[in-house]
């Protein structure tokens, strides 16, 4: 793979372009080997406990949410804007019905640092292992966002990923 190792900083304005712009993707890797990945749209970048953190929040709905539970980590993966057909479809349709990577002819990775797969085609990817979650708290959202977004409920669960790898191309 010929991403190399960079500051997660250096690529900052690259991931937060794509992901307000068609949304990147989310990937997990259970511990049994078995891997499934979301395109995700909500998620920030900071530092926490002294550490860069990946913030992603996943609906207990998602099949991709079992393989976060399970291991432990994700990747988040920075897609080009030719790739938008493949993320869109990664975002309607669930690992549970079909093999998303297989459809597309997607070629992967093992991460560097954990063992979740990375999208080869994606030039930019963060390495996290979960340090901490929590539940969206219904009853501490502020005016109309239960009626926006979680008119079903399913409040997301939210991931604060340490970022132990990031590399870019
Ligand atoms: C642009 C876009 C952004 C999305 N962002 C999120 C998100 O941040 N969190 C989430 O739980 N679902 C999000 N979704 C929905 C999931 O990607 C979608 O439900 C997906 O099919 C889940 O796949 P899975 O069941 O294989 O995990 C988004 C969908 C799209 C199209």
């Amino acid at each position: 793979m010929d991403r190399r190792e960079v500051r997660y900083t250096d690529v900052f304005d690259e991931t937060i372009a794509m992901l307000g712009n068609g949304g990147l993707l989310l990937a997990s890797t259970k511990r049994s080997g078995e891997s499934n990945l979301m395109t995700i749209g909500w998620g920030t970048i900071g530092i926490i406990w002294s550490k860069p953190e990946m913030v992603v929040l996943v609906r207990p709905s998602r099949y991709t949410y079992e393989f976060i539970e399970d291991s432990g980590e994700f990747t988040v993966n920075v897609p080009t804007p030719d790739m938008a057909k493949f993320v869109l479809f990664c975002g309607t349709n669930s690992g549970r019905d079909v093999d998303k990577l297989a459809t597309f002819d997607i070629a992967t990775t093992p991460g560097q640092k954990v063992s979740s797969i990375t999208i080869d085609a994606c030039p930019i990817v963060y390495e996290c292992r979960v340090s901490h979650k929590n539940d969206v708290i219904p009853e501490e959202l502020l005016g109309d966002i239960v009626s926006s977004y979680y008119s079903e409920g399913d409040f997301h669960r939210v991931y604060f990923g340490e970022i132990v790898g990031t590399y870019a191309r």
